[in-house]
């Protein structure tokens, strides 16, 4: 058999749409949505995700402000500058692109940013209020995933998923998401043992190792049907590769995303609906 296409750049443009008009309807109130953006380094992969982020938001009339901070700032200096955007009022959402150096902390980083802003779900607030069913601001990649669900009907009642992935922006969040939809959720990582076994027995597999050298998924490692959605990107052979190859995979699977094409449009997509809900946000809370 041979699956379906996930194509990630026609189910993001149809997301861009619907935003594009959030953010008229808000402009006709006052708001005039805006994202602020903190790029830390020269990190070229880093650098070109922020670029695009910007044109995406060009497109569809957000402001973005744009901060180049040098690879040696402080965490005390960074800690300033999110403060800084924390109580501008005309700076809705505020995203610290990682990783970071390795002097600056994570962790204190993203908690800085107020809750309100924060429209990666990475502070400690948004990502407790999802696992309680009450997030309103969730993680770019893993919202974008459900989103290609919901596009394309598939119904995750019930099905068995496995996860290849356990990282506060994928793995964690997806986890709830699907969770909320009534699938039974196997969180993989590095230490899991069995983990061909526990592919090949699942409906459907989500994949984000990003390391050829260490992991690759194989049409033998999943069942006739499954769906495979693979987030990793990563340069191999001189290739721009996921955790899968995507001709060899889909001669197999139900539905499968490419990359490029798949899940990164929609991670983009996702920050631009999130930014809209952090403005509309701000409109409730009378700032
Ligand atoms: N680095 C890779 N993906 C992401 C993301 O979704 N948000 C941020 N802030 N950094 C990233």
């Amino acid at each position: 058999m041979t699956g379906i296409k996930i194509d990630g750049i026609v189910i993001a443009q149809s997301v861009k749409d619907r935003v594009k008009k959030a953010v008229d309807e808000l402009k006709t109130q006052g708001i005039n949505p805006c994202l602020a953006t903190i790029l830390i380094g020269d990190n070229s992969a880093s650098t070109t995700y922020v670029k695009n982020k910007h044109k995406a938001c060009e497109e569809v009339g957000i402001i973005t402000k744009d901060h180049k901070l040098e690879e040696n700032i402080t965490q005390l200096e960074l800690n300033k500058i999110i403060d800084s955007l924390n109580s501008d009022s005309l700076v809705h959402g505020i995203l610290v692109q990682l990783p970071l150096p390795k002097q600056l902390d994570e962790f204190t980083t993203t908690s800085r940013i107020s809750p309100l802003k924060d429209v990666d779900g990475l502070t400690p607030h948004n990502a407790g209020l999802l696992a309680m069913k009450k997030a309103a601001l969730v993680a770019c990649t893993p919202s974008g995933i459900m989103e290609m669900f919901d596009y394309h009907e598939i119904d995750l009642n019930g099905k068995n998923v496995v996860l290849i992935n356990r990282s506060n922006l994928v793995g964690k969040p997806l986890y709830h998401l699907l969770l909320e939809k009534n699938a039974t959720v196997v969180t993989c990582h590095s230490k899991t043992k069995n983990l061909t076994d526990l592919c090949q027995a699942a409906d459907i597999i989500i994949t984000a190792v990003g390391d050829r050298t260490k992991f690759t998924l194989t049409p033998d490692m999943i069942k006739e049907g499954a769906v495979v959605i693979d987030v990793a990107i990563s340069r191999f052979q001189e290739k721009l590769v996921g955790d899968s190859d995507f001709e060899q995979i889909i001669q197999k699977a139900s539905f499968a995303t490419p990359v490029p094409g798949g899940v990164g449009p929609m991670t983009v997509a996702m920050l631009l609906k999130n930014t809209i809900t952090a403005a509309s946000l701000s409109t409730q809370i009378g700032r």
